[in-house]
Formats: C-alpha cells, sequence, structure tokens
C-alpha cells in the first residue's frame, strides 16, 4: 500500500534521548537557507532532492535493521555487530537532517511510499550466512562505500552554512558504514566457496547497475559560471549539489576506487564487460 512519505516527531524524552546519543543538530544554523535567494524552480528541484536523500536515508535504515538481524543469525563477531548497530542511529539521524533541509526549502516534495517493501532484495533459496553477505555487499559494499564519496564531494563544495553543516554530520558518520563491509568480507572470507563469490560478483554489479542513472542521465554543463538550464553555478553549491560534470567523474572513480579495487582485493571480480557500459557517461569524450 503506497501511503505519503510523511514523518512525525514525538518531542519531549525520547527527543532528548535521541539528542543525548547523536547531539550536536540544536547547534546547526537551522533557519537561514533563504528560499528567495534562489530561482523557485531551483528551489523546487531542491526540495525534491533532499527529500528524495530522506527517503534515501529512510531506506538504508530499513536495510541496516534487516542486516542486524541477519548478522546476528549468522552469529557474526558481536563487536561486528554493534559497530553496524551504531549505524541505524545514524541513518534515522539523516533522514531528521535531510528531512529538516526540505521542510527549510518550503515542506518535502509530494512523495507516495509502499513502507512494508523497503528491504533490498537479496537471492531466494541461499543460505543464512549467503544472504547476510550478499546484503552487506549490496548495501555497505556497493551503497554505503559509494554514496561516501559522493556525499563528501558535495560537502566539499556546499557553500552555505545549514547545507555544509548537514553534510559534515553525514559524511563524518558514513565513512564506517562502508568500511564495515568490507571488515565483514574479511570475517567471512574462509567461509565463502568460489560459487559464492561468482554470486556476490554478479549482486555487486546488478547494484551498481542501479545507481548508474544517477552518473548516465546527467546532461548539464557549467559555463561562465551557469549551468546549461542557466542556474548560478554559486546557488547550486549552496543547495547542497555538485555540478553535473564533476558528479559524473566522482561516481565513476568512486565505483573503481571505493567498490571495485576493494571487492576484487577479497576475490569478488566484477565482470568488467558488463560493468563498462555503466560507467559511461556524457562527459566521457570532454
Ligand atoms: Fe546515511
Ligand atoms: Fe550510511
Amino acid at each position: 500500500m503506497r501511503e505519503p512519505f510523511e514523518l512525525e516527531w514525538y518531542g519531549g524524552i525520547s527527543e532528548k534521548y535521541f539528542r543525548r546519543v547523536r547531539p550536536g543538530v540544536d547547534e546547526m544554523p537551522w533557519g537561514t537557507l533563504e528560499p528567495s535567494r534562489y530561482p523557485p524552480e531551483l528551489v523546487e528541484r531542491a526540495r525534491v532532492s533532499w527529500t528524495e536523500a530522506a527517503f534515501n536515508e529512510y531506506c538504508t535504515a530499513v536495510a541496516f535493521s534487516d542486516l542486524l538481524r541477519s548478522l546476528l543469525e549468522v552469529r557474526a563477531p558481536i563487536d561486528l555487530i554493534g559497530m553496524a548497530s551504531d549505524f541505524l542511529a545514524d541513518e534515522v539521524l539523516h533522514v531528521e537532517l535531510t528531512s529538516r533541509i526540505a521542510m527549510e526549502l518550503g515542506g518535502g516534495a509530494p512523495y507516495e511510499v509502499d513502507f512494508g517493501a523497503l528491504g533490498l532484495p537479496t537471492r531466494p533459496n541461499e543460505s543464512p550466512l549467503f544472504h547476510a553477505t550478499e546484503s552487506v555487499v549490496k548495501l555497505c559494499c556497493v551503497g554505503e562505500a559509494y554514496s561516501v564519496a559522493m556525499l563528501a564531494g558535495c560537502m566539499k563544495r556546499a557553500s552555505h552554512p545549514l547545507t555544509k553543516a548537514v553534510l559534515e554530520q553525514i559524511v563524518r558518520d558514513e565513512a564506517p558504514h562502508g568500511r564495515f563491509g568490507f571488515l565483514y568480507l574479511d570475517w567471512v572470507a574462509d567461509r565463502l566457496t568460489d560459487r559464492d563469490r561468482t554470486l556476490l560478483a554478479t549482486s555487486a554489479l546488478d547494484s551498481i547497475a542501479t545507481y548508474a542513472p544517477l552518473w548516465q542521465r546527467l546532461r548539464s554543463k557549467i559555463h561562465d559560471g551557469h549551468t546549461t538550464e542557466g542556474f548560478e553555478l554559486a546557488h547550486i553549491h549552496e543547495l547542497g549539489w555538485m555540478e553535473s560534470d564533476a558528479y559524473a567523474r566522482t561516481a565513476v572513480e568512486a565505483v573503481e576506487n571505493d567498490v571495485l579495487i576493494p571487492l576484487a582485493e577479497r576475490s569478488i571480480m566484477i565482470d568488467r564487460a558488463r560493468l563498462a557500459p555503466l560507467l559511461e557517461t556524457t562527459y566521457d569524450s570532454a
């Protein structure tokens, strides 16, 4: 059943405890983004983009909660499980931060979601250990390792105190989320078969393919400090984005350096022939 992507805040004691485990939020410069400074069409795009960011953080929280259950089921080392447990509160915090930016820009964009169908799909009829490992590969070794590099690129360029503070917090939290994936793979290495590794490589490739439209659909270029659509580059950076060509370049580098290389070091070798078209961008010949 699809329902509006609307979030509730309870306040009082729950807020106090949440702030105790994730402090620093009230000190961020809330209320300083002025939508009237930007063209309405750009504000609309930013509302959509920060709402999508909130939704993605929400999905990641669901994926981590599913993963935690799988890790407990396969008796992964409890310090590894403890490390991953902390990520759930990180993702919930990121939902809060990103949705509050959307609110500052005029409110979350209308978005319909099936809250019962948000988990990551995995292969049926495999062992619990394979299920846990496949979830780690898709969520951490691809999704988180890729997105931390992209968020870091946006953070470096963010030129408004609020978007910068939020992106700095998220990037700081995200670094161990990708790292965890490769720590887990080192722990599980002795128990994986060649068949497992081949299947995991396919799962990783499928996961990369779900991200590819993010860098393959970009067309905009920068000329004289403006995008192809006529928006000011300075505004793009204030609202927390990277310009398209930098985004595409950073994305391809992130997949190569932060996903493919560390997976290959663990003998999870992605089919280069199938991967190549996914890494092509409109900026390749520029
Ligand atoms: Fe996050
Ligand atoms: Fe994360």
